[in-house]
């Protein structure tokens, strides 16, 4: 082993530098640089680490199989969904979550699912015992015979289990447990993790095991591990809640080998995560169409269109001075259509508590929800709903004006789909599925000037 030298490596981006600095010299941010050790020697990213002496490596592009870089389904629709196929093999991808989203619960779906198919999978269990796996992977349904679990968090022997046995997919669960026996550091540690991710991240390009990483963050983001990950592996997958309820969400938020648009979104059940096909049933199922301050806006999950109701609620002032909370927007985007309801639109809560949501725990995190918030809110401060079936879709601009989204076409049919027959859009908005009647407004006081009578799709 070569002789470790200090170097400092920031908490946050992983970026190393000589001499501790007070702001990090990659991503800027302060106090992040913690000292760290390291050894001299850098792990190779090359196949087999063997460097490319006499030319040996070089081989003709032309004969190289393309199809050894094609994924293979992990089993779970999903999962398989949002990357693009499945696992690439050889290919190294960080699940990160806060503790107890269901990480443990997904790979071991995951890890049966392929071992299912006739493959072999090796589970190295650092959290639990393997009694507690067999016990839990026993309630989501049989277990194969090809699925291995080891509870040695030695990474020497996670390397060895790949060069050896070759499985189609090892599991850490988690890196935060692991430990590399020449790091003088706890489980956990910066140095630790990077060193253990160093050596597997060399084992799975080596031996084209398909290495999946779970990594804990808190919710303040300040373990070290997966934001020090983030940046040597090629996929990284991240798993959250909606806050409060049973929903989670699947994202690629780096993805080398396929697409980082899609969302996965499942239900933490009794027999472990199963898909949710239909978003906006759920997120519609128990809503009161005839309040005030109600309006369903198509929404965008990855390419998935799904329905959102955005609720407003106008109260009488509880602490000095009139406040807003939002929740499920973007607060910053928000303040914004309420500045252009009021100056555009002479819509004004005056000195009132106002509340936004979005129902269900979804999330609506782009400008096409900005004429459903507007409306919601408009409607509150009238205390007049809006006609049940309506659906309202564009960007509010400062001008007042409505602006066109992306995807529309597919937001619409998904309207359509779920019963609604009416549609307030941007002018500019193409025809959209047959049987849903398209309002198109240019500003948003068009918009807003709309009568009962104009949007029921009954006339
Ligand atoms: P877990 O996968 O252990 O989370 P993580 O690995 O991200 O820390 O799952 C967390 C929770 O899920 C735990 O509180 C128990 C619950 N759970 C279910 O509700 N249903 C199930 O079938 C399983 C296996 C777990
Ligand atoms: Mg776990």
């Amino acid at each position: 082993m070569a002789k470790p030298r200090r170097i400092f490596v920031c908490t946050d981006c992983g970026t190393e530098a000589p001499a501790w600095t007070g702001r990090c010299p990659g991503c800027s941010a302060w106090a992040t640089m913690a000292e760290a050790e390291r050894s001299a020697r850098r792990p190779s990213r090359l196949r087999g680490g063997s460097g490319m002496d006499g030319g040996s490596n070089l081989q003709p592009l032309h004969q190289v199989d393309p199809d050894l870089a094609l994924p293979f389904p992990v089993g779970v629709d999903e999962v398989d969904r949002v990357l693009g196929g499945g696992l690439t093999p050889g290919s190294v991808t960080l699940l990160a979550g806060e503790p107890g989203v269901g990480k443990s619960t997904l790979t071991l779906q995951m890890a049966t699912a392929v071992a299912g198919a006739g493959s072999s999978v090796v589970l190295v269990a650092g959290e639990e015992a393997p009694s507690q796996v067999a016990a839990r992977a026993g309630r989501l349904g049989p277990i194969p015979a090809g699925l291995l679990v080891v509870d040695d968090v030695s990474v020497d022997t996670a390397v060895t289990a790949m060069t050896h046995r070759q499985p189609q997919l090892l599991i850490i669960d988690s890196i935060q447990t692991m430990r590399d026996d020449s790091v003088d550091t706890a489980p956990g540690s910066i140095s630790q993790v990077k060193a253990v991710a160093g050596r597997l991240i060399d084992g799975a390009k080596a031996t084209g095991v398909s290495l999946l990483i779970i990594g804990h963050v808190t919710k303040e983001g300040s373990i070290a591990g997966p934001r020090l990950l983030e940046h040597m592996v090629d996929t990284v997958v991240t798993f959250d809640g909606d806050g409060h309820g049973s929903l989670r969400f699947l994202r690629a938020a780096k993805h080398r080998f396929g697409p980082t648009s899609e969302i996965g979104i499942f239900e933490m059940t009794g027999s472990g995560l199963q898909a949710v096909p239909d978003p906006s049933r759920r997120y519609l199922q128990d809503r009161r169409p005839s309040l005030p301050g109600s309006v369903v806006a198509p929404a965008l999950a990855g390419r998935r269109p799904f329905l959102a109701e955005v609720q407003a609620l106008v109260a009488p002032v509880t602490g000095r001075s009139g406040q807003m909370a939002v929740q499920g927007l973007v607060g910053r985007r928000v303040d914004l259509v309420a500045a252009v309801l009021a100056s555009r639109a002479g819509y004004r809560a005056g000195t009132a508590d106002v509340f936004l949501s979005v129902a269900g725990g979804a999330t609506v995190d782009e400008p096409a929800g900005d004429l459903a918030v507007a409306l919601a809110l408009a409607s509150a401060i009238d205390g007049a709903p809006i006609a049940p079936d309506v659906v309202a879709c564009g960007e509010v601009g400062l001008g007042g004006e409505l602006r066109t989204v992306p995807m529309l076409e597919l937001r619409l049919q998904e309207a359509y789909r779920m019963g609604f027959r009416t549609a307030v859009v941007p002018p500019s908005a193409g025809d959209g599925p047959t049987g849903l009647r398209l309002i198109r407004a240019g500003t948003l006081s068009e918009a807003l000037a709309l009568t009962p009578q104009e949007l029921d799709s009954a006339r």
